[in-house]
Order: C-alpha cells, then structure tokens, then sequence
C-alpha cells in the first residue's frame, strides 16, 4: 500500500471573487500534489471554502443578500477557479456543509472533555478583515486616530459574552514543539516568528461568540457559535472523516502540509497544534507559509483597481504559462510580484524558446525526415552520454528541490537541462548530418527524443497539460510518466512501430495584450 500524503490548502473566505493570491496557493499547491503523486504517494489533495464569521456577515449585509446566498455563489466562483486552472483536488470542504458541522462539534468536546474550555467575557480589540483578536500592546493608531491591527486592518473594542480556551496552557508544549521538529514551522524566518510571539506569552483565546448566529453552534451552550477560526482549522479533520475512527481516510492523517500564506501562519501554528494537543490527536508535520503575490511590486486591492480575476489570466496567456510563470519566478516562500509583461518574458523565454523550441523541432525533424519513425541507434557519441547524464541530473535535481517545497530553484534546475539539450541540438546539428552521415543523425535525434521525455515527465506537475501533450507525441503513456530513467521505453515505443506526427506547437509565444502594454 502506498505512503498516504495528506496536502491541504487553506480554506478561503468566500466573501468576495477569487483572485491571484488564491489562484497562486492552489496552483502550489496542485503542483506539489502532482509530484508526490508522481513519487508514488496515496495523495490526498483538499481546499475549499470558509464561510462562517463577521467578515461573511458584514460582506453579504453590505450586498443587501442572505448569507447562505453570498456563500453559495461565491463559494462556487472558488470551485470553478479550480478548474480553470487544472487544480487536482480530491476534497473540496465547505464549512457550511453537516459533516463539518460534526466534525467541528467533535473537536469542541473533545477540548471541553480536556477541561480546557470554559465560559468567561471578551473585553478586547476584533478586526473583523483579519477575524482575528488583539491585545492592546499590539493595536497601533493609524491615520484619524483609528485603531489598525499589526496587520494594518481596522480593529474595534468588543465585549461579549465567550468562551475561552486555555491557550496559555500550551505555551511551553509549543515552544518544545517548534525546537523539537524545525519542519512544523516553514520557512526559517516564519517560525522565527511564531517562536518570538510565543516566548512573548500567550492569553486564552475567546472562542465563541454571541453577538451573531452565524456560525457552528456550541454543542451545550445556546446562543454560542463558534469563533471561525475554530471551525475553520478544523476543515482539515472533516475531509478526512473526522470524528468516524473507522472513515478510510483517516489514513491520512495526520496531515503532511498545510500550505498556507503567511498572514495566517498564527492561526495555524498556535491555536490549530495547541487544539489538537487538547484534543489528543496527532499533530500535522509541517505548515509552510508561502509568500504574497504583489502586482507590480504592490498590494493588490478593490481601491487601487489592480485586483484581477485569475480565469482572466488564464484567458489571456493560457493555464499552463500562468502556472509556470507563478512558480518559477517566485522565489517559493518569499513575496512575488506579477505582471502581463513579466509573465509573456518569463513564458517566452524559457517555454515557448527553450523547451518549446526543442520539441517541435526535434519532432518536426524527424517527422518530416525520418516519417516519423523513431531514430536507429546509429552511431553513438560521448556527447550523447553527457547528454542524458546531464538531463537526468536536472531532473533528478527538479524532484529533490520539490521534495522540499523549493519549487522555483527545481524548476531553474530543470532548465538547465533543457539549456544543455539545445546547445547539444545547435553542436551536433541533425539537420546537416542528414546528408554527411545519417548514422550519426540517427544517434543525436535519438538521445533528443529520450531527453525530451525525460524533462517532459520531470515538468509534468507545474505544465500537466502541456508535457502531457509532449509526451503524446513522443508516445509516451501515461503509466510511463513517473519515472524519469528510460528503463528500455525507447526501445519498446520504437519496437512497437509508433510514429511521431507532424507536431502542432505545444508552448505557443505569447503576446502582451494590448490593454496590458
Ligand atoms: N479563511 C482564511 C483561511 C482559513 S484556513 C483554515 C483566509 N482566507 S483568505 O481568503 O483570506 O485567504 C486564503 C489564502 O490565500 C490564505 O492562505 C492567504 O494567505 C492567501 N492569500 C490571500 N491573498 C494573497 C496574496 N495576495 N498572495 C498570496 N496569497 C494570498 O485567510
């Protein structure tokens, strides 16, 4: 039986359309997925929606709408940005659905059977932008005399009625949790971070509130919800069966990675370790804080007009140049920045020139000279060798900066692969052996077919579409994808007569759109 990989992405507030910082996460996160799937992993693969809270309330009141109405329809705009953008999920979670409601219930008897829930009054700062409290050593005042949160959002002075969980409790077991295993926090800096907050003393956490219904209700307790917070981590238990001990996917529990961005690492690396310490369930591995995607180096917002749909951008450059360019030119854990310009550069440069080139031209050569058959063996060269040698390095350096969630250096590796082929292509070059020595022609188009499909798999999970359709035309299937050595593939594709077509351009040059320039 495979190893269970268990990779969630955060649950996004549906109060408003997906944009690129969502579109972003997922694509991460999907491209993570579609390696450890490829490395042989039973992956489980969630998203979703969170739809409790102020922010949900004050978002639908603002629309003159029914909550459950907003949540609904926007809930379904995430869904579909999935699609569009090739996201292999196997769950996807809406906090308003019975099962998260059990599920939410269950984790709340279980902290309370602890002793560590108890009724008390919240006399404190709320940003309902953040859903998050503050203490007042860390509310700032901002222009006017407003009070921001450390975030920068607005805060107001709440009293309510609440009940609070004994968070402070779980301070030393965190502190011995983050030196014991430096992977629960990821990268360095962010559980720098956390670890400075903790050390810094932690309060009970008011975890229910009373001024508003919407929400999961507190089993005994009329008139409570839940803080969303509390309903929200536990998303990540409802989509694997929780509390049914017997549900088969609780296999996959704990979780492998909570991928995240890092405005939220808190929420996930305190209060979400200190409910599962109560609660006597396993802790997930590791939680990663990914960067912010900037648009030209700046905070996206509605005021600023440079909020755009992700399915515009798909429209415009096509999925896999999005899913590409995101990953490779982000540095994966640091803040990123796009644009149209950015994004035809990078697209052009090293898929549409680079690997691009080198299929359809390799492909179309042997096509058009040889009817497609695959190359003979002809005769060998060191430069062939060298060749491979350095094609399966790139890969294999591809895999290895992706099992540690190094994505943008994996893919830069890998492009030094793709540089060696096109310099070995311009070196050799088939098209004038043709006449001078065909055995030799034979023996370049040969190693370049074996090298294509090697960096065809080894890209699969950031382009699925587009190194699929590469891998089609050299024949290779998709029980051939995993692995990168050839393990006697050429042989058996050329044994069994495939031709290779004439190919249609896999990764087309892309153009600035005319409003972007
Ligand atoms: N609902 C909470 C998460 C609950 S998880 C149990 C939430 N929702 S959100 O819609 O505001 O954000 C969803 C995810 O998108 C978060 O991981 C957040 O960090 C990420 N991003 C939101 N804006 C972003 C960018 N501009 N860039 C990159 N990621 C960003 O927080």
């Amino acid at each position: 039986m495979a190893e269970p990989y268990y990779i969630t992405t955060a649950i996004s507030y549906p109060n408003g359309r997906p944009h690129i910082g969502h579109a972003y996460e997922a694509i991460a996160a999907d491209a993570i997925a579609r390696f450890q799937r490829q490395a042989g992993r039973d992956v489980r693969f969630q998203t979703g929606t969170d739809e409790h809270g102020l922010k949900m309330v004050q978002a639908a009141r603002a629309e003159g709408r029914p909550v459950a109405q907003l949540a609904d329809e926007m809930s379904g705009y995430f869904r579909d940005m999935c699609d569009a953008l090739n996201i292999s999920y196997d769950r996807f979670v809406r906090t308003t659905e019975p099962a998260h409601y059990r599920a939410s219930q269950a984790l709340w008897e279980a902290m309370a059977a602890k002793g560590d829930l108890y009724p008390s009054r919240y006399e404190g700062w709320y940003s309902v932008r953040d859903e998050a409290f503050y203490t007042d050593a860390e509310v700032v005042e901002g222009e006017g005399g407003i009070k921001l949160s450390p975030q920068g959002t607005p805060v107001e002075w709440t009293v309510e009625e609440s009940w609070f969980f004994r968070l402070s409790k779980y301070q030393q077991p965190l502190l011995d949790l983050y030196a014991r295993d430096p992977d629960f926090i990821r990268p360095d800096g962010r559980r720098n971070e956390v670890t400075r907050f903790v050390e810094g003393g932690l309060t009970d956490l008011s975890v229910s509130r009373t001024s508003f219904d919407w929400g999961v209700p507190v089993p005994g307790a009329d008139g409570h919800v839940m803080y969303v917070w509390v309903d929200a981590l536990t998303n990540y238990l409802t989509g694997i069966g929780y509390p049914d001990a017997d549900a088969a996917e609780r296999r996959y529990w704990p979780a492998d990675l909570h991928l995240i961005g890092k405005d939220i690492v808190r929420f996930h690396a305190v209060y979400w370790p200190a409910f599962l310490m109560s609660a006597d369930i396993p802790l997930p591995k590791s939680v990663f804080g990914h960067g912010f995607l900037l648009h030209r180096g700046e905070k996206m917002s509605k005021s600023i007009g440079n909020v755009v749909d992700p399915q515009a951008l798909v429209a415009a450059f096509g999925v896999d140049a999005l899913r590409y360019f995101l990953l490779r030119d982000v540095s994966f854990g640091q803040d990123g920045s796009y644009s149209a310009e950015a994004i035809v550069t990078r697209v052009n440069a090293e898929l549409a020139n680079s690997f691009g080139n080198l299929a359809q031209r390799t492909l179309s050569f042997i096509a058009k000279n040889l009817e497609g058959a695959f190359p003979s063996v002809g005769t060998a060269a060191e430069a062939d060798g060298m060749l491979i040698e350095e094609v399966v390095v790139a890969c294999a350096g591809l895999r290895a900066a992706f099992g540690d969630l190094a994505l943008s250096q994996g893919i830069e590796t890998w492009m030094r692969g793709v540089f060696a082929c096109n310099q070995y292509i311009d070196a050799q070059a088939p098209w004038a052996l043709r006449k001078t020595n065909p055995d030799r022609m034979h023996a370049v188009l040969r190693t370049l077919v074996r090298a294509i499909r090697m960096l065809a798999i080894a890209i699969l999970p950031v382009v699925p579409t587009a190194a699929a359709k590469v891998l089609d035309q050299v024949g290779a299937e998709e029980r051939d994808h995993a692995a990168i050595d050839d393990d006697g593939w050429y042989e058996r594709v050329a044994a069994s007569g495939f031709r290779i077509a004439p190919p249609a351009p896999v990764f087309p040059r892309l153009e600035l759109p005319p409003e972007a320039a």
